[in-house]
């Protein structure tokens, strides 16, 4: 038995908030041209005031969950991935289980950013070879509006992220299968926490007592600014981004003996565009074989792999019996990568 993605859903809130509109609504100094010719990315879109990263997953869990022609009592393991969960404690996969309304389902969130949905994938995988699950719905989500600085000081991380969930359900393969190759053939997960500060939201930190600073003259615990807003080294991410992504498909590529020119379609975490034209190139492939939706949803971190999965499988781009290769990489740093008969 294998396991395999039966279906896909995504979801993404109605506000739309282009390039234009970080100047004019938010009045950040920044301009389209700058940020297109950086990233790729011409929009994003915006949660609700109220609405939490498991309230954005349900729609996209349940449209998964049709999909694959079940009913959500057929779920039997919930893993999700987000770096922005509604609180602390507990995690999102427990928020969108009492939604979705399986008590006793188990729950579990996963922490790797933008890996996230690889290393959730991975997850489901192994529960479902063991046969531990039958059924597991693996959800990437993500609001990040909220903890973005939308302000000049903080637009190199804000023009880059955006809100939005994708799930998947993945499945074992019956020995009846019609399409024997099918399923989830290989993954490799990769991390190096020497470079955990170099993409960082740390909000608090449990080393110290208080956990979130006192102010010793208010005697008010305080987040500062550097606490409360991601923190990133732009270039080091994207050089160990690009490099680590071509590693990972050329690894995967040998392991498997296929070429990349045998895979029909490389789909890349959406974090810049420009990292996966540079992956692209390396990788010899043409760009109908690497697509990108970064334009529309700026990057949704755990979301991104299987929201663009969701618009490839709508389009008919993503079609039964198909080679791909799921490639992602973030803060962590932490990377992974799928080979998958589709
Ligand atoms: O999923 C993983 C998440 N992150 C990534 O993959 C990100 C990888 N890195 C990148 O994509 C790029 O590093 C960025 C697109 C984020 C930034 O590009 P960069 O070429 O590294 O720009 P920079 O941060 O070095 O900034 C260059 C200039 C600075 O001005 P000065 O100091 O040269 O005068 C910034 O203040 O651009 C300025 N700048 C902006 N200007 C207009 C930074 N952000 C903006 C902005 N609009 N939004």
């Amino acid at each position: 038995m294998r396991a395999y993605i039966a279906s896909t859903g995504f979801h993404v809130p109605p506000n739309r908030v282009t390039n234009f509109d970080l100047v004019t609504r938010y009045g950040i100094d920044t301009t389209n041209e700058w940020i297109v010719q950086r990233t790729g990315i011409e929009a994003r879109h915006f949660s609700a005031d109220g609405e939490g990263t498991a309230d954005i997953a349900l729609p996209a869990a349940r449209d998964a969950i049709a999909r694959a022609g079940l009913e959500a009592g057929d779920i039997d393991l919930i893993v999700f991935a987000t770096l922005s969960p509604e609180h602390a404690f507990p995690g999102s996969g427990c928020v969108l289980q009492a939604l979705l309304g399986l008590p006793g389902v188990p729950a579990m969130d996963v922490r790797n950013q933008c890996s996230g949905f690889l290393y959730a994938l991975a997850s489901a995988k192994g529960f479902v070879e063991s046969g531990m699950a039958k059924n597991v719905l693996v959800v990437g989500g993500e609001k990040h509006s909220a903890a973005l600085d939308l302000t000049t000081a903080g637009r190199a991380v804000a023009c880059l992220f955006g809100d939005g969930a994708g799930a998947v359900v993945v499945r074992g393969t019956k020995d009846s299968e019609p399409n024997k190759d099918r399923g989830i053939h290989w993954m490799n997960l990769g991390a190096d926490g020497r470079y955990a500060d170099a993409l960082t939201q740390k909000v608090w930190d449990n080393r110290k007592s208080p956990f979130i600073w006192k102010d010793p003259e208010t005697g008010k615990n305080v987040v500062k600014p550097e606490m409360m807003w991601c923190q990133m080294d732009g270039k080091l991410v994207f050089k160990n981004a690009v490099e680590k992504m071509i590693l990972s498909v050329v690894g995967m590529c040998m392991e498997n003996k296929i070429e990349p020119s045998d895979l029909d379609l490389v789909v890349c975490h959406q974090a810049n565009m420009r990292i996966n034209e540079y992956v692209r190139d390396q990788l010899g492939l043409p760009p109908e074989k690497v697509p990108n939706n970064i334009q529309k949803y700026g990057n949704t971190t755990a979301a991104t792999i299987p929201i663009l999965l969701a618009e490839l499988e709508r389009d008919g781009r993503l079609k039964s019996g198909m080679k791909v290769a799921l490639v992602g990489f973030g803060s962590g740093f932490t990377w992974g990568s799928a080979y998958i008969i589709w």
